[in-house]
């Protein structure tokens, strides 16, 4: 397999394309990286519990890749969000702009076109396996969204969800590269370069606590940072920080 040629495995249906590939995992099935795209999930999952729409003509694919240490692995979200992004802004050029939102999202002005669900599986011998599940709205969005969302074509025609994928493993596979090379770092900083509402100010509640401050990027392990007034800088790992109402105007 090379950078601009992945195995890709095609259904018409399934459940979840993360699912799929889990069992698969789990099964002693996959020996090498591989794309499971569908053109429908019956049962498309987003994080935290919540239900992916997942009508035809849309991208719902699943990576399943060896894992780094697991400790690590989650650094993998930002390198396909940012493959995302760069596949995205080059087709849309300067008709509109894609940004990264954290921890998992990729908005096209300001609105959510594209999810991202990273889990992990073990094959019977014990090895760690990501799964790297992204969905693209591409010729549809979802009628009732948490954040407001978009699709591609309310921007240009859009290419074929396989075209999608070739395109989406090439940007993944340079940047994997830069990640086996020199680590986390510069995957942040083009992050960073792309992200939404930086220096904005967000909300994160945690424990009956509301955290208040001004978004300004990332750690070296994806954690988001948040400033506070005081100047102390809180790390946030996990959930949803909520960006105040503008950002983006
Ligand atoms: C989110 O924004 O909450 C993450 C959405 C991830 C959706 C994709 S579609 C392909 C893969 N299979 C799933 O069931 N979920 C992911």
């Amino acid at each position: 397999m090379t950078g601009a040629d992945p195995y890709i495995l095609s259904f018409d249906t399934v459940d979840s394309t993360n699912s799929e590939a889990a069992r698969r995992i789990q099964a002693g099935l996959i020996h090498h990286p591989l794309w499971i795209v569908t053109k429908t999930q019956k049962s498309g999952r987003g994080r935290l519990g919540r239900q992916w729409v997942s009508d035809e003509g849309n991208v719902f694919a699943s990576l399943a890749w060896p894992a780094p240490e697991l400790s690590i692995a989650p650094q993998l979200s930002f390198l396909i969000a940012v493959a995302a992004q760069q596949l995205l802004q080059g087709l849309v050029k300067d008709k509109a702009e894609v940004t990264c939102k954290w921890p998992n999202d990729i908005l096209m002005d300001g609105q959510k076109i594209s999810g991202i669900l990273l889990e992990t599986a073990k094959t019977p011998k014990g090895e760690d396996w990501v799964i790297i599940g992204i969905g693209i709205n591409l010729t549809s969005k979802p009628e009732e969204s948490r954040w407001p969302a978009t699709c591609l074509a309310e921007t240009m025609e859009p290419p074929h969800p396989q075209d999608i994928i070739k395109r989406l493993h090439r940007n993944w596979t340079s940047l994997f590269q830069i990640w086996e090379d020199q680590g986390f770092t510069p995957l942040a900083k083009k992050w960073v370069q792309c992200a939404f509402g930086l220096g904005h100010e967000v909300r994160y509640s945690v424990k009956n606590k509301m955290i208040v401050g001004s978004f300004t990027g990332l750690d070296e392990t994806g954690a988001a940072l948040i400033r506070l007034d005081s100047g102390w800088v809180e790390r946030i790992y996990a959930g949803e920080i909520e960006f105040s109402q503008g950002v983006g105007d």
